[in-house]
């Protein structure tokens, strides 16, 4: 069946025009000014802004933390993400048991997302510990798809440097990224510590255990490696303040090649004030929130190319139950929060039509170039002959309020009531269906399908 939408403004990553988006087996086959097919069905984007279909390179959907498991799964997380025009997902894996390959969690994701996931999705692979057969099965990950690997500085299977390094060698020889969440584990831990021994057992501590510095350190270690590994490619997940942006920019000037940095639309836009209240153990997530001033300064990052990916850490716990266990020990609470449906709706509203980013870097950041780090592109992330039909239609004259009860997914709460928005999603496209109109998905269950990515190209 052919589509044509219509009059549309379309916004690529460098691009601005006004034209017609032919498709045809699912894919854009043409696009042109005044299109017609008399057998096509038509779609009208008159006033609208045609942009590709966004892309999540951070999720965490069904995910297994062991005190707790992230309410989405593959269909209610991946509803939610098309709803807000997401439409394709790549999702950190679990850890699992001690000493497993790699393998062993992409055979457990493969069952959790067949048949549930609505929109295509790929995996990352998550590295719990280091000797020579996981080097080697990095290979085989990739040739299986997952070109990527996460590595944590913190939590039960963080790294050790000499770890870090193996990885970071392994995955430069063989066109890998690693991805990174920095934090000193051993300054989190001892300040979690002492608070709880003062006392100090409400949300804010657990900010106050995880200071700015405590993340920039890891992230200028986590470079530093990198440059020693022959500047093997590096992308820093979730990067949350001011002075980790300044050990980025520092390893640029040096010359360092290959560093990729993600932050999230909570760190550009919510801050620790959220911890002071009522309802602050909805906000426990790490990195926690930082101030005002981070917020401005991830926001200058984004506009100013030091940032190149605005991704989720989507991570929903509910906040009547999950969250309820740290009511008296912000430490026992489980760490993360909903975000996968609102990003689009919030960097239009409080980036693109309150003047901080323009409509290109939208497109840039949100679509395109977390697929060329991934190794998604040009199958996804863009309109041009040849790419997977996934477009969203959006009214930039449109305004709302985002609230919980208009929202998609399993999760009691969004960390965004109330706030107002401007602009609104129209309809959502992944290969040509219409999944979401109005508001309303209409799409099927687990017509996703796995994205088999390629490795990293270079910069
Ligand atoms: O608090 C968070 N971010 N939870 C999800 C896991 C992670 O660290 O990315
Ligand atoms: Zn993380
Ligand atoms: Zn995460």
């Amino acid at each position: 069946m052919k589509k044509i939408v219509k009059n549309g403004r379309i916004f690529t990553e460098a691009e601005d025009y006004q034209a017609d988006i032919l498709i045809e087996d699912e894919k854009i086959v043409c696009i042109g000014k005044e299109l017609s097919g008399e057998d096509a069905e038509i779609i009208d984007a008159s006033g609208c802004y045609v942009v590709p279909g966004a892309v999540d390179v951070h999720t965490h959907m069904d995910l297994d933390v062991g005190i707790s498991r992230a309410v989405d799964d593959f269909y209610d997380g991946t509803v939610a993400a098309v709803c807000g025009g997401t439409t394709s997902i790549v999702d950190h894996m679990a850890f699992g048991p001690a000493g497993i390959p790699l393998h062993y969690q992409f055979e457990v994701y493969k069952k959790l997302a067949e048949g549930k996931a609505v929109i295509d999705y790929g995996f990352h692979g998550t590295a719990q510990h280091v000797d020579a057969d996981m080097l080697a099965e990095l290979e085989t990950m990739a040739a299986d798809g997952i070109p990527s690997v996460k590595a944590y500085l913190t939590y039960g299977f963080r790294l050790n440097d000499a770890d870090v390094l193996q990885i970071l060698r392994k995955m430069k020889e063989i066109n890998g990224i690693t991805a990174f969440h920095c934090e000193n584990h051993d300054v989190v831990e001892f300040l979690k510590q002492q608070h709880k021994n003062e006392g100090k057992t409400a949300p804010i501590y657990h900010a106050k255990s995880r200071p700015n510095l405590a993340e920039a350190e890891a992230v200028d270690r986590v470079l530093k490696l990198a440059r020693l590994a022959d500047d093997a490619p590096v992308y820093i997940v979730h990067l949350s303040c001011r002075e980790s942006l300044e050990a980025v920019r520092e390893a640029r000037r040096q010359g360092q090649k290959n560093i990729f940095v993600e932050t999230c639309p909570q760190y550009l836009l919510l801050t620790e004030e959220c911890y002071q209240r009522e309802d602050g153990l909805k906000y426990i997530m790490s990195p926690p929130l930082r101030t005002q001033e981070d917020c401005e300064a991830l926001w200058d990052g984004l506009a100013d190319g030091t940032i190149q990916v605005v991704a989720t850490d989507h991570c929903p716990f509910n906040y009547g139950k999950e969250k309820q266990m740290g009511r008296d020990d912000f430490t026992a609470c489980p760490n993360g929060a909903p975000g996968v449906e609102e990003r689009l709706m919030l960097l239009y509203s409080e980036g693109v039509a309150k003047g901080r980013i323009t409509m290109n870097r939208l497109v840039e950041t949100l679509c395109t170039k977390p697929c060329e780090i991934y190794g998604l592109y040009p199958k996804k992330g863009v309109i041009q002959p040849g790419a997977d039909a996934d477009l969203v239609i959006m009214d930039p004259n449109a305004s709302g309020v985002i609230t919980h009860s208009r929202m998609h997914g399993a999760v009691d709460y969004t960390s965004y009531e109330g706030m107002e928005i401007q602009g609104g999603i129209r309809q959502v496209m992944q290969r040509g269906n219409v999944l979401v109109k109005d508001n309303q998905f209409i799409g099927e269950k687990g017509a996703g399908r796995f994205i088999h990515r390629k490795p990293y190209t270079g910069e």
